[in-house]
């Protein structure tokens, strides 16, 4: 499950730095930026993508997820998020349940502001108790 080429945060924190720079926030004026560290070494990242029709917009974790998949790789190992000001940019709820699909038990979320990683979490300390893809397909056996 774990990283066969580990990437460096350096390199992550690029990625996710860039990805921020592609937001579409002119609603919110609050940018974010992803990046998920797959499996093989490869980096999938993505922008918040926000719409005038304010609840069609999408964080910066459900584009990288996406990302990710259209590339084939479904396992996320970290994950990358950006945000400005001085709080914690935290996955919203919404996002915490995407990045379950696709987490394992060591995966982390490592929240950056401009400066660099504020802080690095157990994704399940961040959805505890959570329901994913095994309590669906066990249903089905
Ligand atoms: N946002 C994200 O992209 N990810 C999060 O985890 C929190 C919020 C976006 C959604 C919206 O475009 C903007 O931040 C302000 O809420």
């Amino acid at each position: 499950m774990s990283s066969t080429k580990a990437l460096s945060e350096t390199q992550m924190l690029t990625a996710v730095k860039a990805a921020q720079a592609k937001a579409y926030a002119p609603y919110s004026k609050f940018p974010v930026g992803a990046a998920i560290a797959g499996p093989n070494g490869e980096i999938f990242s993505g922008c918040n993508v926000e719409n005038a029709s304010y609840p069609e917009g999408n964080c910066a974790e459900t584009s990288a997820i996406a990302a990710m998949v259209m590339a084939g790789v479904t396992q996320i190992d970290e994950i990358y998020v950006i945000g400005n000001g001085d709080g914690l940019v935290s996955p919203c709820g919404g996002c915490r349940q995407r990045i379950r699909e696709f987490a394992h038990a060591n995966t982390t979320v490592h929240i950056c502001g401009p400066e660099g990683v504020r802080a690095v979490i157990a994704f399940h300390e961040l959805l505890p108790n959570s329901f994913g893809p095994e309590h669906v397909l066990a249903s089905k056996e």
